[in-house]
């Protein structure tokens, strides 16, 4: 399929109106969280429910390591975390050592006053971060200001493709030339997702579901090139099992994380291209 045939097929999930509409209501959803302390700031980022047992929190804070090990290495200069909500990623991104220089470094900007707030109270003396408030469609700042850009779950929250188009846009004009995007997408060829679609008749629709080659067009689109990229969770589903009724005999919702983190941590990094497998994607490109 040539580019301009896939980019129009992309296109053809036009929201209109409802795309205003759809924004809002993910704006007011942010603003609500009111949740707070240490497990709390990690469900509010993740939107777990409240009883979230212990040992998915852990797996949880173990995948929140790795994703911001692969977001910001390599990393320098002047980083933008676009979307950055209650700070989960810049947060450990600062305790990793990961701002080189003096001053502040890490900006951190998100739509949501409520979730900026948090993660300037989180992060409150650091001298190398400061934040703003946002929209990733149209960023508050001017041309090639950054060098590297981080935006971790906030395209999958976007109402429309067309606000995903305006969003990497966004993105290389803020990037000095040669700088480094990481963007994650839910891979909508993951066998969860399938099973989501199929089994259960989800809707599973852009921009928060793409196949790899569908995110890999609209970055090149935005004048971006995949350098590498990294899957993350193979459970065969989430929710579901946790209603099982054989949970106290045995837990599969356990087994189930427990097999994905051997594949993730074990088996992937031996055939890199089970990566594409995954069920959320993170990908780190260049400015070209
Ligand atoms: C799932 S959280 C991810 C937060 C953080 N990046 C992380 O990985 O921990 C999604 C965040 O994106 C923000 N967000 C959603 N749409 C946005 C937009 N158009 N512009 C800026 N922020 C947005 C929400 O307010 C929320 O804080």
């Amino acid at each position: 399929m040539s580019r301009s045939n896939s980019a129009s097929e992309f296109m053809k999930y036009n929201y209109g109106e409802d795309r205003l509409c759809l924004e809002r209501e993910e704006l007011a959803f942010w603003e609500r969280q009111r949740r707070c302390g240490d497990d709390c700031d990690l469900k509010m980022a993740r939107d777990l429910p409240d009883d979230t047992p212990q040992f998915i929190l852990r797996l949880q804070r173990e995948f929140e390591e790795r994703a911001t090990a692969f977001s910001f290495a390599g990393s320098g200069g002047m980083v933008l975390d676009a979307g950055c909500g209650n700070g989960e990623l810049l947060i450990a991104a600062l305790e990793m050592g990961m701002a080189k220089e003096n001053g502040p470094r890490f900006i951190g900007m998100d739509f949501s006053a409520n979730m900026l707030g948090r993660a300037r109270f989180r992060t409150s003396g650091d001298p190398r971060a400061a934040f703003l408030q946002g929209s990733i469609t149209s960023l508050p700042f001017v041309d090639q200001s950054f060098d590297w850009v981080v935006s971790s779950g906030v395209l999958t929250c976007l109402a429309s493709p067309q606000s995903m188009a305006e969003a990497l846009q966004e993105f290389n004009r803020v990037l000095r030339p040669g700088g480094g995007l990481v963007v994650d997408f839910f891979n909508r060829l993951s066998h969860y997702t399938l099973a989501r679609k199929y089994l259960f008749g989800e809707r599973i629709v852009p921009p928060e579901y793409l196949s790899f080659s569908e995110f890999q067009n609209q970055l090149e689109n935005a004048g971006f090139q995949i350098e590498e990229h990294l899957g993350f969770d193979f459970k065969l589903c989430q929710g579901y099992l946790f209603m099982s009724r054989y949970r106290p005999v045995v837990d599969p919702a356990y087994l189930q994380e427990r097999i994905s983190q051997l594949l993730e941590k074990r088996i992937v990094p031996l055939w890199p291209k089970l990566s594409l497998f995954g069920y959320r994607i993170y990908v780190r490109c260049k400015k070209i």
